[in-house]
């Protein structure tokens, strides 16, 4: 009688230990997403306010650490950027910037001209803010969050 007990006693122990080890991973897995950095949400450095061109839209690249799962891209292009340096209302340097890829099927925006932007991929055209003018892209170009760092 007690060594049947016992069994029944170590065996219900002994799976609940098996069972909770085995949860560990799966508890890590569902709650990694909560961990991860998003790196999208962060602002990046781009360039000094003063080597851009006012009223030129100018292409750059974004540099940046990279990670891909267990491999890290110490200061590689995560992609790029279409900014323009604008004299504001109140004599104040603004900064307008625009993703590279193109609303439609995300062709690069590979041109610009005083007149605007356009996706050579099926020819849509966007004024110099952006606006789509013509072409089958469905929305103006996106723009992106600018921070100026004035003090360096
Ligand atoms: S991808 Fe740019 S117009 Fe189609």
């Amino acid at each position: 009688m007690f060594r049947r007990r016992f069994l029944i006693i170590f065996a219900t122990a002994f799976s609940s230990v098996v069972t909770l080890l085995l949860a560990i991973p799966c508890v890590r897995f569902l709650l990694a997403p909560l961990k991860r950095n998003n790196k999208l949400a962060e602002f990046h450095k781009v360039a000094p306010l003063t080597s851009l061109p006012i009223d030129k839209p100018t292409r750059l690249n974004v540099i940046a650490d990279r990670q891909d799962s267990f491999t890290r891209y110490p200061k590689s292009v995560i992609g790029s950027v279409w900014l323009r340096r604008r004299i504001g209302t109140e004599g104040v340097d603004e900064i307008d910037a625009w993703q590279t890829i193109c609303p439609h099927l995300g062709c690069g925006v590979e041109r610009a001209s005083e007149d605007g932007f356009t996706c050579r991929c099926h020819a849509s055209d966007f004024d110099a803010n952006g606006k789509c003018l013509r072409g089958p892209s469905p929305r103006d170009m996106d723009k992106l969050l600018v921070r100026l760092n004035r003090c360096r």
